[in-house]
């Protein structure tokens, strides 16, 4: 068995979970997420520097428990791979040091990812993934973006949000209505008893799009709060913004897809799993004769295993970092 036919081992820390995986071709064998919402929670948000130093924390005893889990030791591993952009700077230099110390030590190869490219590879580790092309629709704390996956590695970026993603409304909205961080859960299940049409709040942008914008949403919630006061029915509004997030997500997704006269949808990131927004893009794309594909819950929020599934493709071809691998906060796919 050559290293290129062993499990790899992945590493994500961009943001604000520690999380360890062990792929071995497309298949997940562990996938261990060390979350730090609760120590953030009391800030309303993330912050970097404490980010950082959770992650130094958690790293090795996440790393050991992906490998007991996976059930392999560190001898049997082929390669490393780690997210290595774009994300918060601290935050990654953890999880890319951890990676280049274990691979050099190990004397195997190491392998940068982009953080986005294991979001939208994450629906290959489904039991039939979707073929290529397909159009991908990405959604989460920092990225809105219809992308064409030509192939894996290819990816054409055909609409984007021109101000906050997806996920920051969510978040903003949740923030407003005293529901807390982080705000996709939150609003959700708030809306379980909420009447959606309650509240008519901005679509962004008009016509002929397939771009995004959320900045007026999170505005027009603000003034919704200032204006009904204590009066405001929290679950009426949670329900009505997510209504209005799952509406627009759906429309523009549906007209890519027309555009680029493609018939398979892909639905990854952390707002991916949002349960009324997977049952609407599943009902619009049975609609249309589109085959919709959207990965486990788990594998939507962020995880290591995209990021070794994403990494499976690319050492396949033969492709690795040098010792020198360095971490981007910024960097196009
Ligand atoms: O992909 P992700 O875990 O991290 C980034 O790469 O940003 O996405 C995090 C985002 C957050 O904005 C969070 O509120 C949102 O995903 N999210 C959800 C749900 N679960 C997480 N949004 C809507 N509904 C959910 N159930
Ligand atoms: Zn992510």
């Amino acid at each position: 068995m050559t290293l290129f036919d062993r499990p790899i081992l992945a590493i994500e820390s961009s943001c604000d979970e520690t999380s360890a995986a062990v792929v071995h071709h497309r298949s997940v064998l562990s996938n261990i997420v060390a979350s730090q919402i609760d120590m953030h929670r009391k800030w309303g948000g993330v912050v970097p520097e404490a980010a950082a130093r959770a992650h130094v924390e958690a790293i090795l005893p996440v790393i050991s428990e992906a490998l007991t889990t996976a059930n392999l030791n560190q001898s049997q591993i082929g390669a490393i791979a780690v997210t290595n952009r774009p994300g918060l700077v601290g935050a990654l230099s953890v999880g890319a040091t951890a990676a280049k110390a274990m691979a050099y030590s190990l004397g195997i190869p190491l392998i940068g990812i982009h953080h986005l490219e294991g979001h939208i590879l994450s629906t290959q580790s489904l039991a039939d993934p979707p073929g290529f092309p397909h159009v991908c629709l990405v959604v989460s704390g920092g990225h809105t973006e219809l992308v064409e996956v030509t192939e894996p590695g290819i990816y054409t970026i055909i609409g984007q949000t021109r101000d906050d993603a997806a996920g920051e409304a969510f978040d903003k909205g949740s923030r407003l209505l005293g529901l807390g961080y982080p705000g996709g859960l939150a609003i959700q299940n708030a809306a379980k008893t909420g009447n959606p049409e309650r509240y008519a709040l901005p679509k962004g942008l008009s016509g002929d799009t397939v771009d995004f914008s959320f900045s007026g949403l999170k505005t027009a919630v603000l003034r919704l709060t200032e204006k009904e006061g204590s009066n405001i029915n929290v679950s009426d509004a949670a329900a009505s913004l997510q209504e209005v997030i799952v509406a627009v997500l759906t429309e523009r997704a549906m007209r890519a897809m027309e555009r680029l006269g493609n018939s398979t949808l892909t639905l990854v990131g952390g707002v991916a799993a949002n349960l009324a927004l997977r049952e609407r893009m599943e009902q619009a794309c049975l609609r249309n004769n589109y085959r919709f594909a959207s990965p486990p819950i788990d594998l939507c929020t962020d995880n290591a295993a995209m990021i070794g599934i994403a990494a499976s493709f690319r050492l396949a071809k033969g492709e690795c970092s040098g010792w020198d691998l360095d971490v981007f906060p910024n960097a196009d796919l």
